[in-house]
C-alpha cells in the first residue's frame, strides 16, 4: 500500500509537469480525485487493512489527496495568468500602425521661406482682395486703357469695374493709399490670369510682391536687396543679372535673373543653355503711381518687385509641371 502511495505521487508529478492548458489539467484532476480515480480507488482499500495500518495509510492518502489538490490549484491558477498575460502582451517587433501625418503644400512652404527672408529684413506681410476694381489692378498702377494687358482675354472679368486681380500689385495702390512713408511691405497672394493650361501655365498662381517707399530709395537698393533675397533663397552662390525692361507701373524696369541653379550657369536644358533663369520684375515706382495715390510730386521714391511663387518653388525643388502643384495627389504632395 506504502509504494502505491509513494508509485501514485511520483505518476502524479510526471503527469502535473505535462499540463499546458486548462484541459489537460481537468484530465488530470479527474484521473487522480475524480469518483472514480486513483485516490478514491485506494480510499476503496483501506477497510481491508489491518487495524493498526489503517490509520497510517488513510493519514497519508489523506495528506496526498490534500497535496494533489493544492497541486491542481497552483497549475490553475499559473494557467490563467499566463493566458491573460498572452491576451495582452503587444508583439513589439510588428509594424506599427503609422497615423498619417499632414504637411504644409510646397506653394505654402515656398511663400513661407519667401516671407521669412524679407520679414527677416524689417518688411511686413500685407494681404489684400482677389476681387478688384479696375482703378486698383490698372489705372492707378498706369496701365492706360488701351494698353494690351486691359483686355478682357488677359483678365478674369466678373462685371464691368470688377475682376479677378492679374497681380498683387494692387496692393500696393492699397497700401500707400491709406499709409504715408516709409513703407516696407510684401504682399503675398493668388492671382488670375486667363491663360491655356500647361506645364508652366496656370489660370490661378501666387505672387509676392514687395513695395519699400521713402525719401531716399535708390536702384542699388533695389539690386542690394534683391541679391540678398535670392542668394538666401536659393543658396550664397547665387548670381543676379538685372536686364532692362518695361512695366507701366516702374521706371526705370528690370527683369531679374539668376544664375541656372541646376548647371550653376554654364548652361542646362532648364535655362535653355543660356546660364540664366528670370525670377523677377522690379523697378523704381513709376513716379505716376504716386500722383494716382494723392502723394506729393517729387516727395518720394520707391521700389517695387514681384514674382511668381510656383515658378520658384518649381526651380528650387526640381518641379517640371505646374500642374501638380493644384491636382492634389497625395504621392507627389508627400514628397515636400
Ligand atoms: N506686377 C508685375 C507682374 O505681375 C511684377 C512686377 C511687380 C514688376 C513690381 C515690377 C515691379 O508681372
Amino acid at each position: 500500500m506504502q509504494d502505491e502511495i509513494n508509485n501514485t505521487r511520483n505518476a502524479f508529478e510526471k503527469d502535473l509537469a505535462l499540463v499546458t492548458d486548462a484541459k489537460l489539467l481537468e484530465n488530470v484532476r479527474v484521473k487522480y480525485l475524480g469518483r472514480k480515480g486513483i485516490i478514491s480507488e485506494l480510499m476503496g482499500k483501506l477497510p481491508a487493512l489491518d487495524s493498526k495500518a489503517k490509520p497510517v495509510i488513510g493519514k497519508e492518502l489523506n495528506l496526498l489527496k490534500g497535496h494533489i489538490q493544492k497541486e491542481l490549484e497552483k497549475k490553475k491558477e499559473k494557467l490563467s495568468l499566463s493566458a491573460s498575460v498572452k491576451e495582452r502582451l503587444v508583439d513589439i517587433t510588428m509594424p506599427g500602425i503609422l497615423p498619417r501625418e499632414g504637411r504644409l503644400h510646397p506653394i505654402t512652404k515656398t511663400l513661407n521661406e519667401i516671407n521669412d527672408i524679407f520679414i527677416s529684413l524689417g518688411f511686413k506681410i500685407v494681404e489684400g482682395p482677389e476681387i478688384e476694381k479696375e482703378f486698383y489692378n490698372f489705372e492707378a498702377l498706369n496701365i492706360p486703357l488701351d494698353h494690351p494687358s486691359r483686355d478682357a482675354f488677359d483678365t478674369f472679368y466678373i462685371k464691368e469695374d470688377v475682376l479677378l486681380r492679374s497681380h498683387t500689385s494692387t496692393v500696393q495702390i492699397r497700401i500707400m493709399e491709406k499709409t504715408k512713408p516709409p513703407i516696407q511691405a510684401i504682399m503675398p497672394g493668388r492671382v488670375y490670369r486667363p491663360d491655356a493650361v500647361d506645364a508652366s501655365h496656370s489660370f490661378m498662381f501666387h505672387q509676392v510682391e514687395g513695395l519699400m517707399v521713402d525719401k531716399d530709395i535708390k536702384f542699388s537698393d533695389l539690386k542690394g536687396l534683391l541679391d540678398l533675397f535670392t542668394k538666401r533663397m536659393f543658396g550664397e552662390k547665387t548670381k543676379t543679372r538685372f536686364r532692362p525692361s518695361f512695366f507701366p507701373f516702374t521706371e526705370p524696369s528690370a527683369e531679374v535673373d539668376i544664375s541656372c541653379i541646376i548647371c550653376r550657369g554654364k548652361g542646362c536644358r532648364v535655362c535653355s543653355h543660356t546660364g540664366w533663369l528670370e525670377i523677377l520684375g522690379a523697378g523704381m515706382v513709376n513716379p505716376r503711381v504716386f500722383e494716382a495715390v494723392g502723394y506729393p510730386s517729387g516727395a518720394f521714391t520707391g521700389l517695387a518687385f514681384g514674382m511668381g511663387v510656383e515658378r520658384i518653388a518649381m526651380l528650387k525643388y526640381g518641379i517640371d509641371d505646374i500642374r501638380l502643384f493644384f491636382e492634389n495627389d497625395i504621392r507627389f504632395l508627400k514628397q515636400f
